[in-house]
């Protein structure tokens, strides 16, 4: 990789090469995760031959060992060769993060990325065209109501709150020790019927991945509404990605918003979008805590 970067990009393009690659090494890692080589490789306790892998997941050898070869490549696997047979073994990362069992485990994110996300990135082309979600050409479902097609049945449900949860398993206690929350007494994860329905008051609400999701107009109207029903001296504690002021990064928060454009009707915003919102439904005193991370917090009081 090193030798890759000092040389010029016009004689080689390494780097516009790795990225045009970048969707066989995310299928690769969904498929192995689908098809349970992590859970398998930290139940077994030992290293296992990608034939005693395929006898056990039901595959093919030759397809699974090209897949392990890869995960190998990539140092998710490693690899050791006892007398000419390879054997592989799961890596620190690989039992923490993907498989099934592990408390941190990312397998949920995996699932929906691989089988919802993925589906959906297919009509990207028609998504910028268009500059609305793909949610009718990819599912057959309106694409006015997002939640219908994110909750289209059952099984969806609980695969997209699966993938809201991953996240903060890894997130999670960053978001929550961003500030000092020990002066409010009451608090609202928001949920029920926002738009609609009667927002109970409370000290503090929180707001995770809830304006992303949503047009300006309605976002000013729900922390309005939130503004109202917030106790005096209490306060609104929103989780989102943030983009750089100058929106240049991070790429990751860049892909996201890219995704809210095929799935929702929202986007990702800089800090200065959401201290405008906050200012224009009656909260002050706005404050962004930028993690480094996959998400940041913004606390703004009443
Ligand atoms: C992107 S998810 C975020 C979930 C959760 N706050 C998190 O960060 O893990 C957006 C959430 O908004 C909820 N939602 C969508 N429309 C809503 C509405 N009209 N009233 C209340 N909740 C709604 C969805 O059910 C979903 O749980």
């Amino acid at each position: 990789m090193a030798e890759h970067l000092s040389q010029s990009e016009l004689d080689y393009p390494f780097k516009l090469m790795e990225y045009l690659n970048g969707f066989r090494i995310s299928k690769a890692i969904f498929s192995a995760c689908e098809l349970g080589v992590f859970d398998l490789l930290l139940e077994s306790q030992k290293p296992l031959t990608a034939g005693e892998v395929a006898q056990k997941l039901g595959t093919s050898g030759d397809g699974i060992e090209r897949l392990l070869d890869l995960l190998v490549a990539i140092e998710i696997l490693e690899v050791e060769l006892m007398q000419g047979t390879a054997y592989y073994n799961s890596t620190d990362v690989a039992n923490l993060y993907l498989a099934k069992s592990s408390p941190k485990s990312l397998h949920s994110l995996i699932i929906y990325h691989s089988q919802t996300t993925y589906p959906l990135w297919n009509n990207l082309v028609d998504a910028v065209r268009e500059g609305k979600n793909q949610n009718e050409k990819t599912f057959g479902l309106p694409s006015e109501e997002i939640f219908s097609a994110i909750y289209r049945s059952e099984e969806e449900m609980l695969k997209f709150m699966g993938l809201m949860n991953s996240t903060w398993v890894i997130d999670g206690h960053d978001i929550a020790t961003a500030f000092d929350l020990s002066c409010f007494k009451s608090i609202i994860d928001l949920g029920g019927n926002f738009f609609d329905g009667e927002i109970p008051s409370a000290d503090l609400y929180i707001l995770a991945r809830i304006i992303h999701d949503w047009k300006d107009d309605k976002n000013v109207k729900l922390l309005k509404k939130i503004h109202s029903a917030c106790n005096k001296g209490g306060g609104v504690l929103i989780a989102e990605a943030l983009l750089f002021e100058n929106r240049r990064g991070p790429t990751m928060v860049q892909t996201f918003s890219l995704n809210m454009l095929v799935q929702t009707e929202g986007k990702e915003h800089p800090p200065s979008y959401y201290t405008h919102l906050l200012t224009e439904a009656g909260f002050r005193d706005v404050q962004v805590y930028r993690t480094g991370k996959s998400y940041d917090a913004i606390l703004a009081l009443k």
